[in-house]
């Protein structure tokens, strides 16, 4: 009875010792495990591996996003006719619905708004900073506000043209 106790005993350090052993040579394993695959679904894709250096350090939507808006330079030289010229396609996208023709605020879509869409040729709206407007454009106007919040729908050199558009019609006399 003993003795069988012993074998047992000396089996399972066997078995554990193997373990042990396999365990520390997975690491140098050449060609992967089963479990380290990565598992992917019906529809999914593998997701690629970017080379170092790939994230945007500049330019990119999260540091516009953590900026504050007075810091924000506008790359569109004041005056830029290009910029300016599509700006005025943008605003006809994406603005025009609810600032209206005449940028009054008077648009079909904006009078279901409470406040009314703002008077963009309003002393107001022509005094704010670019990076502010950029701000604005993008992440909306602050809590209350029924701006909406465009980054996900209009890009980022596109909402530097239709701030230059909108600085280009001026204030309303
Ligand atoms: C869905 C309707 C809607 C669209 C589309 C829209 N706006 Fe507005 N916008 C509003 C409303 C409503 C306000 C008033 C917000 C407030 O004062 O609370 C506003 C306010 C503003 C203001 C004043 C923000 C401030 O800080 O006081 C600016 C500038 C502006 N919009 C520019 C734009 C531009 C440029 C576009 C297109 C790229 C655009 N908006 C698209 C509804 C809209």
């Amino acid at each position: 009875m003993k003795k069988r106790l012993l074998v047992m005993i000396i089996l399972c350090a066997c078995v554990w010792v193997a373990y042990v052993a396999l365990m520390a040579f997975d690491k140098y394993f050449p060609y992967g495990r089963m479990r380290e695959t990565p598992a992917v679904r019906p529809y999914e894709k593998p997701l690629l591996v970017m080379e170092a250096g790939t994230v945007p350090v500049t330019d990119s939507e999260a540091g516009y996003q953590a900026m504050e808006g007075r810091e924000l330079r506008s790359p569109v030289l004041p005056g830029d006719s290009k910029a300016i010229q599509r700006g005025q396609v943008v605003y006809a996208t994406f603005c025009r619905q609810c600032h209206g023709r005449e940028y009054d605020g008077n648009g079909t879509v904006g009078q279901s708004f409470t406040p009314l869409p703002a008077d963009l040729r309003s002393s107001r709206v022509q005094g704010m900073l670019d990076g502010v407007l950029f701000q604005h454009i993008s992440y909306g106007a602050g809590s209350g506000s029924r701006q909406p919040s465009l980054a996900t729908t209009i890009r980022i050199d596109d909402r530097w043209n239709v701030i230059a558009y909108i600085k280009s019609i001026g204030i309303r006399e």
